[in-house]
């Protein structure tokens, strides 16, 4: 079995990543949340909520609700008041626990080492927290899967840095500097991969449950990025990554590279700065994923939208 944390700013695709995992016979052994998105309180919720759904018990924890420098910005209008569209759900049962993020991060880190996975959907600030705390979870955390950073400069939330890293470009540059094994899903690769109007109707037409649910929470998603992403479908970062963590053979072309971070109050906040030539003379921290398998991804995708 293989054992992972995963952390996120609950909206509709880090809901899908959370599905795939259990999906695919993955433990699960917390669901960690951390500042992006919409309002803490709700993404807090939605983890709950999303988890009822499913009918299954993963303990969720609290972790920060806001960057450990910089201040914080929600992006309410790209996924929606309540992170699935307008609608503001609640759990009707679940609760989360009283013990927060960093502390669970570093206990699980010790029960599980060197088997530990770290799948960092959402920015990055819960797995700092964590490291600030005890640095001995470099070497207990087997791997640290990020969405995260650019692999060319092509941004979301400015024209160069992408909304994960750039929320909180502290954090993700200790983490970067850290000495984890990290794989990096830039947003820029996954834009070549929409899911368009063909694949949208197919998944419409399904009817099962999962994807009846899919259609509900990628609606909102879906018009934004359409109006104003000029990819001709919706992007997945966060099931994209996840889809990586879960079957690396997905992964059609990467690269090792070392990359650090911009944290400036700067045109470059948030900036993912690849050192693609070796100009620096410094040890590779990073693989940097560039291209994909899309019909392995979307077999996976029909597959979790075919579960029940
Ligand atoms: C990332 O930011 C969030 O809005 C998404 O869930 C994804 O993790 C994309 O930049
Ligand atoms: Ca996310």
């Amino acid at each position: 079995t293989r054992h992972f944390i995963i952390d996120c700013d609950t909206a509709e695709d880090d809901i899908m990543s959370l599905f795939a995992l259990i999906k695919n016979g993955i433990s699960v052994e917390a669901l960690t949340i951390v500042e992006g998105n919409i309002s803490y309180e709700q993404e807090i919720n939605n983890a709950l909520w999303a988890l009822e759904f499913i009918g299954k018990d993963v303990k969720v924890y609290p972790g920060s609700d806001r960057p450990l420098v910089k201040p914080f910005r929600s992006v309410e209008e790209v996924h929606g008041k309540g992170g699935i569209g307008d609608e503001i759900v609640k759990p009707s049962k679940l609760k989360p626990e009283n013990k927060r993020a960093m502390d669970a991060i570093v206990e699980l880190a010790d029960r599980y080492a060197g088997e530990l996975e770290f799948l960092a959907i959402s920015p990055l600030t819960n797995l700092a927290l964590a490291y600030l705390k005890d640095k001995s979870i470099v070497d207990k955390i087997k791997k640290v899967w990020v969405m995260g950073g650019t692999a060319w400069g092509r941004g979301n939330i400015t024209p160069v840095a992408e909304y994960n890293i750039w929320v909180d470009p502290d954090a993700a540059k200790i983490i970067f500097n850290a000495g984890f094994d990290i794989t990096m899903v830039p947003w820029d690769v996954i834009v070549n991969y929409p899911i368009n109007d063909e694949l949208w109707n197919k998944i419409k037409s399904m009817n099962t449950k999962m994807s009846q649910f899919y259609i509900k929470i990628y609606s909102h998603y879906r018009d934004y990025s359409m109006k104003n992403e000029k990819i001709g479908g919706t992007p997945h970062p966060d099931l994209i990554t996840t889809s990586i963590a879960i079957d690396r053979s997905i992964i059609k072309k990467s690269e090792r590279h070392y990359v650090d971070i911009e944290n400036c109050d700067c045109l470059t906040r948030g900036m993912t700065v690849i050192d693609y030539l070796d100009l620096w003379k410094k040890k590779a921290n990073t693989e940097v994923v560039y291209e994909i398998h899309f019909d392995k991804f979307l077999n996976l995708l029909f597959d979790l939208l075919k579960w029940f």
